[in-house]
């Protein structure tokens, strides 16, 4: 529970809630927002990024963290492997078992391809799993897949690819019927419409949410259909390079089983990238939202062999990761909190911000506060408060039960009922922004290289919004599956080979870099048997 110090600030909390219910804080300007992530969002700490020095964006900024995987060894030389026996023998390989890997394989299985799927941990241990608010759709009479476009466009600094964007939103309204008639369970009232909320950043309510575990329940339905179709699973079992034909085509993976490290070989038609994020880098020393997968693998796997990165260097900071408890340092507190009317108040009980800007600004202004001392000593840090008891008292009793059941259940584990008291909050890494380069096809720079997911540079520019994640997995998803099944029918797959691990390992030493670092790294740094792999 609280100590008396947060306590007593809990009390300036309460003393203010009725005045702060009564005035709706007014919204940032362009030019404050600019003033402000300049000054306190991490992406702008110019010392946390190098400059790469080999590989296809060699004089790009990354974080440093990425900088080191990029630039490592491999995890085995060019002619540790046989490619002319694969084990595995397959249309389509796809990498990654979250949401966007099932799509895929979803989509590819039914287009009559034969399909593969590897993932390192179990089938749906993935950021799908995770995440919380809902999926953003344009299905309302009040609302168009242009105006959804818009708000994307804005939020992600007019940087987004524009042809990714506009499938993104063109396609969001048959995305969700496609997940209804699945049988994801969406929030609906008594006469069955979706209920939806607004997220950070939109105009309309088209946030669509099954109460606050909405990726678990697509996750849930996604892997129910994959089980039922014909699609060849190998789980425990990671991508550790990609192969390449003697033409430079994506033409399967070398894979290593977690539990004996044996290597193994997938040769493939096409390959699908759904290797996810990266939180478990933990850029800046961030605590993350992200499950424990989430180690940049695909940036890597892709990297390697000459794809190219877009955009590498923007991080999503959740605003409102847990800052207290301890325990569970870093865990996702659902956009939906705010969606309901939850303000954001700092220690003496002012309301700093509105609390529905764009990520990028309210995490900056958070830390802005906690670095201006407003911020509420923890045990690990600083924290703001986030006003939950204002949900029922603006919607009424029960409504924080209903709707967020996840986030109750957690915090009454620490003795922390959040219908009576606020909780405290600090940003956590949640989402990259960037990724691989994709065509509107999801095809990389490489031929016959398809990525879907968490995985992509682009779609969302340089700052995500809430709930646009859940539906690229699906809409980019779906599309990647049926693009590598279509592709199948005309390909004929070259002499296989490594080569493109000694020409990045040939460009390193010759830019001087000097590394004993292997990659992908697979498993965080504080994993148990990460060493051993
Ligand atoms: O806040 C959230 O529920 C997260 C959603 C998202 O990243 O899209």
């Amino acid at each position: 529970m609280f100590t008396a110090k947060m306590m007593d600030s809990v009390k300036k909390v309460e003393a203010t809630r009725k005045e702060r219910m009564e005035t709706e804080p007014r919204r940032m300007t362009a030019e404050e927002k600019e003033k402000l992530l300049k000054a306190y969002h991490p992406d702008y700490k110019e010392e946390e990024f190098v400059i790469l020095k080999a590989g296809p964006n060699k004089g790009e900024k990354v974080p440093r963290e990425l900088g080191v995987l990029l630039q490592a060894r491999s995890r085995i030389k060019d002619t540790d492997v046989d490619l002319s026996s694969p084990d595995y023998d397959t249309d389509v390989l796809i990498i990654g078992g979250g949401g966007a890997g099932c799509a895929a394989a979803i989509e590819a299985s039914r287009a009559g391809a034969e399909v593969l799927i590897v993932t390192k941990l179990r089938l749906g241990d993935a950021n799908t799993m995770m995440a919380e608010g809902g999926i953003q759709a344009a299905d309302k009479e009040n609302d168009s897949p242009q105006i959804h476009y818009l708000d994307a466009l804005g939020g992600g600094h007019f940087a987004n690819r524009p042809q990714l964007l506009k499938k993104l939103v063109m396609e969001a309204p048959g995305a969700l019927k496609w997940l209804n008639e699945l049988g994801v369970m969406f929030d609906k009232d008594k006469d069955g419409n979706m209920i939806t909320t607004h997220g950070g950043g939109t105009s309309r309510k088209r946030m669509h949410a099954a109460a606050d575990y909405t990726g678990a329940e697509i996750m849930r339905v996604l892997r129910d259909e994959v089980l039922n179709l014909p699609i060849s699973l190998a789980d425990y079992t990671s991508a550790i390079e990609l192969i390449l034909d003697e033409e430079g085509r994506a033409a399967g993976a070398v894979l290593m089983n977690m539990e004996t490290g044996e290597l193994l070989t997938a040769r493939a038609k096409t390959v699908i990238l759904a290797t996810g994020g990266a939180g478990r880098l933990h850029y800046q020393g961030f605590p993350t939202s992200n499950h424990y997968g989430a180690t940049a693998d695909g940036l890597v796997l892709a990297y390697r062999a000459g794809a190219k990165l877009l955009y590498q260097d923007t991080l999503q900071y959740h605003p409102t990761g847990v800052a207290f408890p301890e325990q569970i340092y870093g865990a996702l507190v659902t956009e939906k909190v705010r969606s309901l009317g939850a303000m954001l108040v700092n220690a003496g009980g002012e309301a700093f911000m509105h609390p529905l800007e764009t990520r990028d600004v309210s995490a900056a202004s958070i830390i802005r506060e906690c670095a201006n001392g407003k911020g509420v000593v923890t045990p690990l840090g600083k924290g703001i408060w986030l006003d939950t008891p204002m949900i029922d008292l603006i919607h009424g009793k029960g409504t924080l039960e209903k709707r967020l059941p996840g986030m109750l259940r957690m915090y009454l584990k620490y003795e922390i009922d959040m219908r009576k008291t606020p909780i405290l909050i600090y940003p956590t890494l949640h989402y990259q922004n960037g990724g691989i380069e994709i065509g509107a096809d999801c095809q990389s720079t490489i031929e016959n290289l398809f990525v879907a997911g968490e995985a992509v540079g682009g779609i969302h520019g340089r700052n995500r919004l809430m709930g646009n994640s859940l539906l690229d997995i699906i809409v980019f998803g779906r599309n990647a599956g049926t693009c590598a099944a279509r592709r199948v029918k005309d390909i004929h797959t070259g002499k296989l080979t490594l080569a493109h691990i000694r020409e990045m390992e040939e460009e390193c030493q010759r830019a001087g870099i000097v590394t004993d670092k292997i990659s992908p790294l697979l498993l965080p740094k504080y994993a148990r048997t990460a060493g051993q792999l």
